[in-house]
Protein backbone atom coordinates (compact mmCIF):
# COMPACT_ATOMS: atom_id res chain seq x y z
CA UNK A 1 0.00 0.00 0.00
CA UNK A 2 2.19 3.00 -1.47
CA UNK A 3 2.11 6.85 -0.32
CA UNK A 4 3.40 9.33 -2.33
CA UNK A 5 4.60 12.53 -0.67
CA UNK A 6 4.68 15.86 -2.71
CA UNK A 7 6.45 18.42 -1.29
CA UNK A 8 6.51 22.01 -3.11
CA UNK A 9 6.14 24.73 -0.38
CA UNK A 10 9.73 26.67 -0.91
CA UNK A 11 12.47 25.74 -3.17
CA UNK A 12 12.76 22.35 -3.38
CA UNK A 13 10.66 20.07 -5.89
CA UNK A 14 10.40 16.58 -3.56
CA UNK A 15 8.30 13.45 -3.95
CA UNK A 16 8.85 10.56 -2.08
CA UNK A 17 7.04 7.12 -1.56
CA UNK A 18 6.75 4.78 1.61
CA UNK A 19 4.54 2.12 1.72
CA UNK A 20 2.32 1.13 4.33
CA UNK A 21 4.94 -0.64 6.71
CA UNK A 22 7.18 2.77 6.54
CA UNK A 23 9.52 1.40 4.34
CA UNK A 24 11.44 4.18 2.30
CA UNK A 25 10.73 3.21 -1.22
CA UNK A 26 12.05 5.95 -3.08
CA UNK A 27 13.05 9.84 -2.61
CA UNK A 28 14.24 12.53 -5.22
CA UNK A 29 14.60 16.08 -4.44
CA UNK A 30 15.30 18.61 -7.32
CA UNK A 31 16.91 21.57 -5.85
CA UNK A 32 16.60 25.08 -6.78
CA UNK A 33 19.67 26.41 -5.08
CA UNK A 34 21.53 27.42 -8.68
CA UNK A 35 17.91 29.55 -9.52
CA UNK A 36 17.87 31.60 -6.31
CA UNK A 37 21.88 31.76 -5.59
CA UNK A 38 22.41 34.88 -7.48
CA UNK A 39 19.73 36.81 -5.91
CA UNK A 40 20.78 35.89 -2.09
CA UNK A 41 17.59 34.42 -1.33
CA UNK A 42 14.71 33.14 -2.87
CA UNK A 43 12.91 34.38 -5.71
CA UNK A 44 9.14 33.78 -4.87
CA UNK A 45 8.13 33.63 -8.75
CA UNK A 46 11.26 31.62 -10.05
CA UNK A 47 10.61 29.45 -7.57
CA UNK A 48 6.87 28.57 -8.81
CA UNK A 49 8.22 28.28 -12.09
CA UNK A 50 10.83 25.74 -11.27
CA UNK A 51 8.57 23.97 -9.87
CA UNK A 52 5.99 23.49 -12.78
CA UNK A 53 9.14 22.93 -14.82
CA UNK A 54 10.42 19.63 -12.53
CA UNK A 55 7.41 18.23 -11.33
CA UNK A 56 6.93 15.80 -13.46
CA UNK A 57 10.20 14.79 -13.65
CA UNK A 58 10.29 14.53 -10.03
CA UNK A 59 7.39 12.35 -9.79
CA UNK A 60 8.51 10.25 -12.57
CA UNK A 61 11.73 9.54 -11.31
CA UNK A 62 10.39 8.67 -7.75
CA UNK A 63 7.75 5.77 -9.31
CA UNK A 64 10.57 4.44 -11.34
CA UNK A 65 13.12 4.17 -8.28
CA UNK A 66 10.54 2.70 -5.95
CA UNK A 67 9.21 0.03 -8.85
CA UNK A 68 5.65 0.56 -7.68
CA UNK A 69 3.18 1.40 -10.51
CA UNK A 70 1.22 4.22 -10.33
CA UNK A 71 -1.87 2.23 -10.07
CA UNK A 72 -0.32 0.40 -7.16
CA UNK A 73 -0.33 4.18 -4.95
CA UNK A 74 -3.15 4.27 -2.41
CA UNK A 75 -3.54 7.62 -1.22
CA UNK A 76 -1.15 11.10 -2.57
CA UNK A 77 -0.36 13.40 0.34
CA UNK A 78 0.88 17.07 -0.34
CA UNK A 79 2.23 19.57 1.76
CA UNK A 80 -1.14 22.66 1.88
CA UNK A 81 0.88 25.06 4.01
CA UNK A 82 2.72 26.74 5.25
CA UNK A 83 5.05 27.97 2.64
CA UNK A 84 5.15 30.40 -0.81
CA UNK A 85 1.58 30.66 -2.44
CA UNK A 86 2.51 30.35 -5.84
CA UNK A 87 5.06 27.16 -4.61
CA UNK A 88 2.14 25.88 -2.65
CA UNK A 89 -0.02 25.95 -5.89
CA UNK A 90 2.01 23.72 -8.34
CA UNK A 91 2.18 21.14 -5.87
CA UNK A 92 -1.37 20.90 -4.78
CA UNK A 93 -2.96 21.24 -8.20
CA UNK A 94 -0.57 18.63 -9.20
CA UNK A 95 -1.36 16.70 -6.50
CA UNK A 96 -5.73 16.67 -7.22
CA UNK A 97 -4.58 15.96 -10.35
CA UNK A 98 -2.93 12.65 -9.40
CA UNK A 99 -5.65 11.62 -7.27
CA UNK A 100 -8.15 12.28 -9.39
CA UNK A 101 -6.92 10.53 -12.43
CA UNK A 102 -6.26 7.51 -10.23
CA UNK A 103 -9.38 7.92 -7.74
CA UNK A 104 -7.09 7.35 -4.90
CA UNK A 105 -7.48 9.93 -1.64
CA UNK A 106 -5.40 13.09 -1.55
CA UNK A 107 -4.13 14.29 2.18
CA UNK A 108 -3.34 17.73 3.24
CA UNK A 109 -0.08 17.89 5.07
CA UNK A 110 0.92 20.55 7.66
CA UNK A 111 4.54 21.35 6.53
CA UNK A 112 6.06 21.40 9.37
CA UNK A 113 4.35 18.27 10.52
CA UNK A 114 6.06 16.47 8.26
CA UNK A 115 9.42 18.14 9.32
CA UNK A 116 8.60 16.71 12.55
CA UNK A 117 7.51 12.96 11.39
CA UNK A 118 11.43 12.75 10.15
CA UNK A 119 12.61 12.23 13.21
CA UNK A 120 11.39 9.02 13.53
CA UNK A 121 12.59 7.70 9.74
CA UNK A 122 15.26 5.23 11.57
CA UNK A 123 17.53 2.77 8.69
CA UNK A 124 15.32 4.03 5.77
CA UNK A 125 11.63 3.03 7.74
CA UNK A 126 9.14 5.51 9.23
CA UNK A 127 8.71 3.93 13.00
CA UNK A 128 5.56 5.42 14.07
CA UNK A 129 4.68 2.99 16.62
CA UNK A 130 7.59 3.52 19.36
CA UNK A 131 5.90 3.40 22.90
CA UNK A 132 9.04 4.88 24.45
CA UNK A 133 8.61 8.53 22.60
CA UNK A 134 6.09 10.47 24.47
CA UNK A 135 5.65 13.07 26.06
CA UNK A 136 8.16 14.48 23.94
CA UNK A 137 9.21 18.18 22.89
CA UNK A 138 9.60 19.08 19.56
CA UNK A 139 11.68 21.95 17.80
CA UNK A 140 10.62 22.75 14.56
CA UNK A 141 14.31 25.22 13.25
CA UNK A 142 13.57 25.96 9.77
CA UNK A 143 14.10 28.50 6.90
CA UNK A 144 10.48 30.70 8.14
CA UNK A 145 9.82 29.03 11.64
CA UNK A 146 11.17 28.46 15.28
CA UNK A 147 8.97 26.59 17.61
CA UNK A 148 8.58 24.32 20.39
CA UNK A 149 5.95 22.09 20.47
CA UNK A 150 4.60 19.54 22.74
CA UNK A 151 3.40 16.33 21.26
CA UNK A 152 1.46 13.45 23.19
CA UNK A 153 1.07 11.33 20.13
CA UNK A 154 2.29 10.78 16.69
CA UNK A 155 0.14 13.13 15.46
CA UNK A 156 -0.97 15.40 18.42
CA UNK A 157 0.81 18.88 18.21
CA UNK A 158 0.33 21.93 20.81
CA UNK A 159 2.15 24.73 19.89
CA UNK A 160 3.99 26.18 23.31
CA UNK A 161 5.48 29.12 21.46
CA UNK A 162 7.36 30.55 18.53
CA UNK A 163 9.91 33.37 17.04
CA UNK A 164 8.72 36.86 17.76
CA UNK A 165 10.61 37.77 14.79
CA UNK A 166 13.84 36.04 12.54
CA UNK A 167 13.29 32.58 11.82
CA UNK A 168 16.73 30.69 12.69
CA UNK A 169 17.20 29.65 9.55
CA UNK A 170 16.59 33.12 8.01
CA UNK A 171 19.05 34.36 10.83
CA UNK A 172 21.97 31.62 9.33
CA UNK A 173 20.96 33.31 5.52
CA UNK A 174 20.83 36.53 6.43
CA UNK A 175 24.39 36.76 8.37
CA UNK A 176 25.68 34.93 5.69
CA UNK A 177 24.50 37.40 3.10
CA UNK A 178 26.25 40.18 6.08
CA UNK A 179 29.42 38.62 5.56
CA UNK A 180 28.94 38.56 1.67
CA UNK A 181 28.82 34.83 1.57
CA UNK A 182 26.11 32.42 -0.60
CA UNK A 183 22.70 31.18 0.24
CA UNK A 184 21.61 28.84 1.45
CA UNK A 185 23.78 30.72 4.69
CA UNK A 186 23.27 27.29 7.19
CA UNK A 187 25.77 25.03 5.46
CA UNK A 188 28.16 27.84 4.57
CA UNK A 189 27.99 29.60 8.51
CA UNK A 190 28.33 26.05 9.99
CA UNK A 191 31.59 25.50 7.57
CA UNK A 192 33.60 29.20 7.97
CA UNK A 193 33.09 28.63 12.05
CA UNK A 194 34.89 25.08 11.93
CA UNK A 195 38.23 27.50 11.04
CA UNK A 196 37.38 29.48 13.84
CA UNK A 197 40.61 29.27 16.29
CA UNK A 198 40.23 32.15 19.06
CA UNK A 199 36.60 31.77 19.53
CA UNK A 200 36.98 34.73 21.27
CA UNK A 201 33.88 36.84 20.28
CA UNK A 202 30.63 37.01 22.04
CA UNK A 203 27.58 37.78 20.86
CA UNK A 204 24.17 38.48 22.84
CA UNK A 205 21.76 35.88 23.38
CA UNK A 206 17.89 36.63 23.80
CA UNK A 207 16.49 34.95 26.68
CA UNK A 208 13.45 36.82 26.37
CA UNK A 209 11.15 35.82 29.87
CA UNK A 210 8.98 32.98 28.41
CA UNK A 211 11.58 29.85 27.62
CA UNK A 212 9.43 28.90 25.16
CA UNK A 213 9.65 31.92 23.18
CA UNK A 214 12.00 33.46 20.75
CA UNK A 215 14.05 36.48 19.40
CA UNK A 216 16.60 36.38 16.60
CA UNK A 217 16.75 39.88 14.86
CA UNK A 218 18.80 40.91 17.53
CA UNK A 219 21.66 38.54 17.07
CA UNK A 220 21.68 39.03 13.43
CA UNK A 221 21.99 42.97 14.28
CA UNK A 222 24.81 42.53 16.39
CA UNK A 223 26.43 40.32 14.13
CA UNK A 224 26.21 43.06 11.29
CA UNK A 225 27.94 45.68 13.92
CA UNK A 226 30.54 43.09 14.75
CA UNK A 227 31.04 42.61 10.70
CA UNK A 228 31.46 45.92 10.13
CA UNK A 229 33.61 46.88 13.53
CA UNK A 230 36.09 43.97 12.41
CA UNK A 231 35.56 43.54 9.14
CA UNK A 232 33.96 46.50 6.76
CA UNK A 233 35.64 49.22 9.02
CA UNK A 234 39.64 48.28 7.97
CA UNK A 235 41.54 47.66 5.48
CA UNK A 236 42.24 43.75 6.10
CA UNK A 237 44.01 41.79 3.34
CA UNK A 238 42.21 38.84 2.20
CA UNK A 239 43.39 36.22 4.89
CA UNK A 240 42.68 38.46 7.47
CA UNK A 241 38.99 38.87 6.26
CA UNK A 242 38.57 35.18 5.72
CA UNK A 243 39.87 34.67 9.60
CA UNK A 244 37.29 37.67 11.34
CA UNK A 245 34.45 35.99 9.33
CA UNK A 246 34.79 32.12 10.64
CA UNK A 247 35.03 33.97 14.07
CA UNK A 248 32.36 36.09 13.53
CA UNK A 249 30.33 32.42 11.97
CA UNK A 250 31.40 30.76 15.15
CA UNK A 251 30.20 33.49 17.10
CA UNK A 252 27.11 33.63 16.01
CA UNK A 253 26.03 29.48 15.73
CA UNK A 254 27.57 29.42 19.39
CA UNK A 255 24.66 32.21 20.16
CA UNK A 256 22.00 30.53 18.49
CA UNK A 257 23.26 26.86 20.38
CA UNK A 258 23.33 27.90 23.53
CA UNK A 259 19.49 29.82 23.10
CA UNK A 260 17.94 26.56 21.27
CA UNK A 261 19.36 24.31 23.49
CA UNK A 262 18.77 26.00 27.14
CA UNK A 263 15.29 26.79 26.16
CA UNK A 264 14.43 23.59 24.89
CA UNK A 265 15.82 21.86 27.73
CA UNK A 266 13.77 24.09 30.40
CA UNK A 267 10.67 23.90 28.27
CA UNK A 268 11.13 19.80 28.07
CA UNK A 269 11.68 19.69 31.89
CA UNK A 270 8.59 21.72 32.69
CA UNK A 271 6.25 19.34 30.81
CA UNK A 272 8.18 16.11 32.27
CA UNK A 273 9.56 14.99 28.14
CA UNK A 274 11.43 12.00 27.41
CA UNK A 275 13.11 13.46 24.30
CA UNK A 276 13.48 16.87 22.54
CA UNK A 277 12.95 16.22 18.68
CA UNK A 278 14.46 18.57 16.38
CA UNK A 279 14.05 19.18 13.00
CA UNK A 280 14.04 21.02 9.85
CA UNK A 281 16.57 22.16 7.47
CA UNK A 282 18.65 24.22 10.64
CA UNK A 283 18.63 20.19 12.40
CA UNK A 284 21.22 19.69 9.33
CA UNK A 285 24.23 21.87 11.28
CA UNK A 286 26.53 19.37 13.01
CA UNK A 287 27.56 22.14 15.62
CA UNK A 288 24.13 22.07 17.20
CA UNK A 289 23.62 18.01 16.61
CA UNK A 290 26.90 17.16 18.52
CA UNK A 291 25.80 19.98 21.51
CA UNK A 292 22.38 18.54 21.63
CA UNK A 293 23.48 15.34 21.17
CA UNK A 294 26.23 15.13 24.29
CA UNK A 295 24.12 17.60 26.42
CA UNK A 296 23.17 15.33 29.96
CA UNK A 297 19.84 16.62 30.98
CA UNK A 298 17.56 15.02 28.05
CA UNK A 299 17.70 13.06 24.75
CA UNK A 300 17.70 14.74 21.70
CA UNK A 301 16.36 12.87 18.37
CA UNK A 302 17.34 14.24 15.09
CA UNK A 303 16.22 13.14 11.71
CA UNK A 304 18.84 11.75 9.25
CA UNK A 305 20.56 14.90 7.58
CA UNK A 306 19.48 14.46 4.49
CA UNK A 307 15.50 14.04 5.83
CA UNK A 308 15.97 17.38 7.69
CA UNK A 309 16.06 19.73 5.03
CA UNK A 310 13.00 19.92 2.29
CA UNK A 311 11.99 16.21 1.00
CA UNK A 312 8.56 14.42 -0.08
CA UNK A 313 9.08 11.54 2.50
CA UNK A 314 8.69 13.68 5.28
CA UNK A 315 5.58 14.67 3.40
CA UNK A 316 4.69 11.12 2.55
CA UNK A 317 5.40 9.73 6.23
CA UNK A 318 3.06 12.27 7.85
CA UNK A 319 0.49 11.69 5.46
CA UNK A 320 0.37 7.74 5.83
CA UNK A 321 -0.52 8.66 9.58
CA UNK A 322 -3.72 10.22 8.56
CA UNK A 323 -4.40 7.23 6.11
CA UNK A 324 -3.85 4.67 8.67
CA UNK A 325 -5.98 6.90 10.99
CA UNK A 326 -8.55 6.58 7.85
CA UNK A 327 -8.85 10.58 8.51
CA UNK A 328 -9.59 11.95 5.07
CA UNK A 329 -10.71 15.06 3.70
CA UNK A 330 -13.11 15.60 0.58
CA UNK A 331 -10.08 16.90 -1.95
CA UNK A 332 -12.55 19.95 -3.21
CA UNK A 333 -12.16 21.13 0.55
CA UNK A 334 -8.14 21.10 0.86
CA UNK A 335 -6.80 24.40 -0.44
CA UNK A 336 -3.03 26.03 0.12
CA UNK A 337 -2.95 27.86 3.33
CA UNK A 338 0.40 30.20 3.24
CA UNK A 339 0.17 30.94 6.81
CA UNK A 340 -0.87 27.67 8.27
CA UNK A 341 0.84 26.89 11.55
CA UNK A 342 0.88 24.40 14.65
CA UNK A 343 -2.07 25.36 16.69
O1 LIG B 1 13.38 23.17 6.35
P1 LIG B 1 14.06 23.86 5.24
O2 LIG B 1 14.73 23.01 4.18
O3 LIG B 1 13.06 24.81 4.48
C1 LIG B 1 12.05 25.49 5.18
O4 LIG B 1 11.03 24.88 5.51
O5 LIG B 1 12.32 26.68 5.46
O6 LIG B 1 15.10 24.85 5.91
C2 LIG B 1 15.91 25.70 5.16
C3 LIG B 1 16.79 26.48 6.11
C4 LIG B 1 17.62 27.55 5.43
O7 LIG B 1 17.46 28.76 6.16
C5 LIG B 1 19.03 27.01 5.54
O8 LIG B 1 20.02 28.03 5.63
C6 LIG B 1 18.96 26.20 6.82
O9 LIG B 1 17.69 25.59 6.77
N1 LIG B 1 20.00 25.17 6.87
C7 LIG B 1 20.97 25.16 7.82
C8 LIG B 1 21.83 24.08 7.49
N2 LIG B 1 21.34 23.47 6.37
C9 LIG B 1 20.21 24.15 6.01
N3 LIG B 1 21.18 25.97 8.88
C10 LIG B 1 22.27 25.72 9.64
N4 LIG B 1 23.16 24.73 9.37
C11 LIG B 1 22.98 23.89 8.32
N5 LIG B 1 23.86 22.92 8.07
ZN1 LIG C 1 10.88 22.99 5.52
Amino acid sequence: MPILGIETSCDETACGIVDSDGHILANVVASQIETHAPYGGIIPELASRAHIVNIHKVVDQAISESNVKLSDLEAIAVTNGPGLAGSLLVGLNFAKGLSASLGIPLLGVNHLEGHVSACFIEDEKFNFSKNDIFPSISLIISGGHTELVLMKEYDSFAMLGQTRDDAVGEAFDKVSRILGLGYPGGPIIENWAKRSMKKNYKLPRSWLKDDSEFSFSGLKTATKNLAYEKIYRNNLSQDQIALEISEISNAFQESVLDVLLNKSISIAKKYDCKNILVSGGVAANGYLRSNFEKNNDINAIFPERKYCTDNGIMIACRGLIDFMNKSFSNPESIKINPQLNIK
